[in-house]
């Protein structure tokens, strides 16, 4: 198949609504975890354009960097550390209208103003997280946690 993404023109939930079809025919029967969150990543970066777009996974207790498009970034997170930790020890998403509000944020650029982590759970355990981050304030809402949380239970099943 092509690998090129159709991108919608119109509103927040139109772009995920065409987005979101795409990325599972993208990845299809592929069962490569790597390449899965590489591309799930790319395509969120390419849709909306958004600062930083990755995956931090659990290894050995900590979250370790994963794929990702943006500019390099810390690469290990302790649990209940920054946003990213925070999400992964209270198992829920969470949604930072200015990251300079939220005790311990951990700023990996000063670019960086407002900020989504969403956990990837797998049978109840949080196997890592998808971190979306953005140049503007307030640049996430209801929207994007519904769609994201949709992705994200998607994907685990398929990495
Ligand atoms: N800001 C995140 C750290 C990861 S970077 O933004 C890519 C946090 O506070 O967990």
């Amino acid at each position: 198949m092509a690998e090129d993404l159709i991108i919608a023109s119109g509103s927040k939930t139109e772009k995920y609504q065409e987005l979101i079809p795409q990325i599972k025919a993208l990845i299809g029967s592929e069962t490569d975890a790597i390449a899965n969150l590489a591309n799930v990543a790319a395509a969120l970066k390419e849709t909306f354009g958004f600062f930083w777009v990755g995956f931090y996974l659990v290894k050995s207790d900590e979250l370790v960097l994963g794929p990702f498009q943006g500019p390099v970034a810390c690469t290990r997170i302790q649990i209940g550390k920054g946003v990213c930790g925070a999400s992964w020890q209270n198992k829920a998403t969470i949604v930072v209208e200015d990251v300079e509000q939220f005790p311990g944020h951990i700023a990996c650029s000063s670019l960086s103003k407002s900020e989504i982590v969403v956990p990837l759970f797998k049978d109840g355990t949080v196997i890592g997280v998808l971190d979306v981050d953005s140049e503007s304030l307030n640049s996430f809402d209801s929207t994007d946690v519904h769609y994201l949380e949709e992705l994200c239970r998607w994907l685990v099943s398929h990495i």
